[in-house]
């Protein structure tokens, strides 16, 4: 890893949640088992629940990051591809779009629709060369990565001098009211859509660890003096809502 300013030590997206698993060692085979079981309800609970954060929302906020024609992108914890989509219809016939997962089960459900084939690896340690492309993408997956630092660092690396980062995340209101709105929509309502429109308790378990990790991710300006450690300039955060989040930096 090139990363000019990298920082050894380890930093998670939250603390252990022990209702899911014991330690942070568990967390990954966890979070992958969670996926790979759930993958073939992924694109309907996502259409379900939208709350705006459907495929418009994501294709607004990879324009507004400076996604343009003719780019060359890695979308990072791609799922099932709404976000590789979005990137297709922007960059055109003259860009690329690679999607990689961690989960092998997203990926053979993204299989069906990318014309590319998808590539199953971890956003700590992509099989990517240094350098390789103009924008990276990652939707509603940093709250699963094993450690902020690396991931940055790899996002780093595998991007151009002048190369854009776009993350995009939910992130918890800061008012009491809105608060308890989103807690009440995401934790209780959309895990008994879950449920109902599919049955699986492992689809309601989705959808209630989705709100867990919301609640308990480390805060905005942590992320941001994570990007920043890794070398991004000009890191910013833009925030629909006081929910949407989408943080975005650059490759000096
Ligand atoms: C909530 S889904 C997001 C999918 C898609 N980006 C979207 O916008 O809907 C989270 C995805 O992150 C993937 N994931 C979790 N941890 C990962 C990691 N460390 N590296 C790569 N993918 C990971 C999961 O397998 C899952 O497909």
């Amino acid at each position: 890893m090139n990363s000019p300013n990298q920082d050894s030590s380890q930093l998670p997206p939250h603390q252990v949640l022990p209702q899911y698993y014991a330690d942070q060692q568990h967390r990954r085979e966890f979070v992958s088992t969670l996926f790979d079981d759930t993958a073939k309800y992924y694109d309907w609970i996502i259409k379900a629940m939208s709350f705006g954060s459907g495929t418009w929302y994501r294709k607004q906020a990879l324009l507004r990051a400076g996604l343009r024609p003719g780019m060359n992108v890695l979308d990072v914890a791609s799922g099932t591809g709404p976000v590789s989509q979005s990137e297709r219809e922007i960059v055109g016939p003259a860009g690329s779009v690679i999607s990689a997962d961690r989960s092998y089960n997203m990926l053979d459900v993204a299989r069906k629709t990318v014309p590319t084939p998808p590539v199953q690896c971890s956003a700590e340690d992509l099989p990517f060369r240094d350098g390789q492309f103009d924008f990276l993408s990652m939707g509603y997956a940093l709250r699963h990565v094993d450690d902020l630092n690396d991931t940055f660092a790899e996002y780093y690396r595998v991007l151009k001098p002048g190369g854009l980062v776009l993350i995009m995340e939910l992130t918890p209101p800061k008012s009491a009211v809105g608060r308890k709105f989103v807690k009440f929509y995401l934790n209780s309502v959309v895990p008994t859509i879950a449920l109902l429109g599919t049955r699986s308790e492992d689809a309601k378990t989705l959808m209630k660890y989705f709100w867990d990790t919301i609640e308990s991710c480390v805060p905005p300006p942590s992320i941001i003096e994570a990007m920043k450690r890794a070398g991004f300039v000009d890191v910013r955060r833009h925030c629909i809502s006081g929910v949407f989040s989408e943080y975005v930096g650059r490759k000096a």
